[in-house]
């Protein structure tokens, strides 16, 4: 049977991360495979120290690009920020509804509301990756911002350069049809921001993972 990356976050309430058919692993075309918990935990967890990093530099409205179950769109609202979700992931979107966010089941590729006026875009978890062309995601972000905008943006570690793959997501016998992704490391960030016109503002690192601020 072919997975759907969706599936992901499809599971009984309650059912542990991976159930009963086992862990889930993302497998590189190179054939590099990696275990998806502890991340797939984190996405479906509360937020947490490096989270909140995140969400400081969220400064007037935000748009949370694949924001999966919902974790840091939903704490913007419980703030009473006036944040929007968007997820491809029915299963996703259904999370983040329950999480009490307003999220819209869309690609963010495909039209959104307020285009061009949004203050703060998000890309948290590798999701600078979405697509294959982390270049071409942040023209996109650059797009949806309003003029001063800036994206928070989540990336690899230093030293990882620019790896643009396709990727497989497998559990058990199953798998995923390959789609197109990108890791980005710190390293490689001002380049590619400043090929969509953004540059780096500001880097940080908080609990292993590494992040920055851009701005127009
Ligand atoms: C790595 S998870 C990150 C989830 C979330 N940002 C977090 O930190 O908890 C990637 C998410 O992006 C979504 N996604 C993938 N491609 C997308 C697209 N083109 N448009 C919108 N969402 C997308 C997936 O459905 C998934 O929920």
């Amino acid at each position: 049977m072919t997975l759907a990356v969706s599936d992901l976050f499809a599971r009984p309430a309650g059912e542990a991360v991976g159930g009963l058919e086992g862990p889930w692993f993302a497998r590189r075309e190179d054939g590099r495979r990696w275990p998806l918990d502890p991340p797939l935990g984190r996405w479906l967890g509360p937020v947490d120290a490096a989270d909140r990093s995140m969400l400081a530099r969220v400064s007037g409205t935000a748009l949370d690009l694949g924001c999966g179950p919902g974790r840091l769109v939903g704490e913007l609202a419980r703030r009473g920020v006036h944040a929007l979700g968007v997820d491809i992931s029915a299963d996703a979107v259904h999370l983040a509804r329950r999480a009490g966010a307003a999220v819209l089941r869309r690609s963010l590729f495909s039209p959104l509301p307020g285009e061009g006026h949004w203050d703060t875009v998000l890309l948290a978890d590798g999701n600078v990756g979405i697509g294959g062309d982390p270049g071409a995601l942040l023209r996109r972000c650059r797009r949806l911002l309003a003029p001063g905008g800036r994206a928070v943006v989540e990336v690899e570690e230093p030293g990882t350069g620019l790896v643009c793959t396709r990727l497989r997501l497998e559990r058990g016998a199953e798998a995923t049809s390959w789609f197109d992704w990108a890791s980005i490391g710190a390293d490689a960030l001002p380049a590619t921001a400043a090929s969509a016109g953004l540059r780096v503002h500001e880097g940080w690192e908080r609990s292993g993972r590494w992040f920055a601020t851009l701005l127009g």
